[in-house]
């Protein structure tokens, strides 16, 4: 593994540890699935567990700085120029479910900017990472976002809408826009950071997702960027936490990508 930086070794050393926990968690499912009471609760202790030894193992390292994660919210807040972002289960319900799609994301922010990211599959033993200027890796190899050209011939993936969410009817037009452009059927897995991870490693040509949390993406921004792709928001919503709409690709089909889904109106075709 080409992990020379401290920062990125402390990141993997808390993806490990966690991970091993999460694999065992995990193991648990299938036999909840078939239970009266359901995996419900299970998944939710775990995704606190997880977050736990992550957390621990980042302030054991560097106890002042600051974190933002999902389950705990913000420590050390005072501290805004060095901030992990973690997110312990990226595609919770794939978990529950017993589908090997979600990943540990971790990243690291210097001065508000994303400097590191970490994105691990634990099923798959798949270790996503970059650091600024360094380039981006899958376990040992250098990774790199796809040649493809158009935007017609790419395989997209997207997610959403949230349960919640007060956009669902634009969304699900955006998901028919788009789909209206393109050959493959669009791909919905479920895990945004392994998406993000997918553009980044060339599976994925683009991806875009409304109302995503800050935690969902911030690993595989950097990931993107230093494969060599393009990450942008939509509208004015970077200082968001939640709610961040992003679109990501290899660059090549970026703009018409990005122009197909500010359009406002479906062409019919
Ligand atoms: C979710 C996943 C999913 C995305 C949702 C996220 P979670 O994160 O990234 O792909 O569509 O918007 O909330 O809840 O599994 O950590
Ligand atoms: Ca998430
Ligand atoms: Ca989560």
């Amino acid at each position: 593994m080409r992990i020379n930086s401290p920062k990125l070794n402390i990141m993997y050393k808390a993806c490990m540890k966690a991970s091993k926990s999460l694999i065992r968690d995990f193991g648990e499912i299938e036999n909840l699935q078939v239970s009266s009471k359901g995996p419900g609760d299970f998944v939710s202790s775990a995704d606190k567990r997880t977050e736990k030894i992550i957390i621990d193992e980042l302030l054991k390292a560097y106890p002042d700085y600051g974190v933002l994660s999902e389950e705990t919210g913000k420590i050390n807040e005072k501290n805004e120029n060095n901030r992990w972002i973690v997110d312990p289960i990226d595609g919770t319900s794939n978990f529950l479910n017993g589908i090997p799609q979600f990943a540990i994301s971790i990243g690291y922010e210097e001065d508000k900017e994303i400097k590191t990211g970490i994105i691990y599959d634990p099923i798959k033993n798949e270790l996503f990472f970059a650091e600024t200027g360094s380039g981006a890796f899958l376990n040992n190899s250098r990774i790199r976002v796809s040649k493809k050209k158009n935007l017609k011939q790419s395989l997209i993936g997207t997610g959403g809408p949230k349960s919640n969410s007060k956009l669902k009817d634009e969304i699900y037009l955006e998901f028919l826009k788009v789909s209206k452009s393109i050959d493959i059927p669009l791909r919905k897995f479920g895990s945004a950071s392994l998406d993000l991870a997918s553009v980044a490693c060339g599976r994925f040509d683009g991806f875009w997702q409304r109302e995503l949390s800050y935690w969902d993406i911030a690993a595989g921004i950097i990931l993107v960027k230093e494969a060599g792709g393009f990450t942008d928001f939509l509208d004015n919503d970077v200082n968001e936490t939640k709610k961040r709409n992003l679109v990501a690709s290899n660059s090549l089909i970026h703009k018409e990508l990005l122009d197909l889904i500010k359009k406002k109106n479906i062409e019919k075709n």
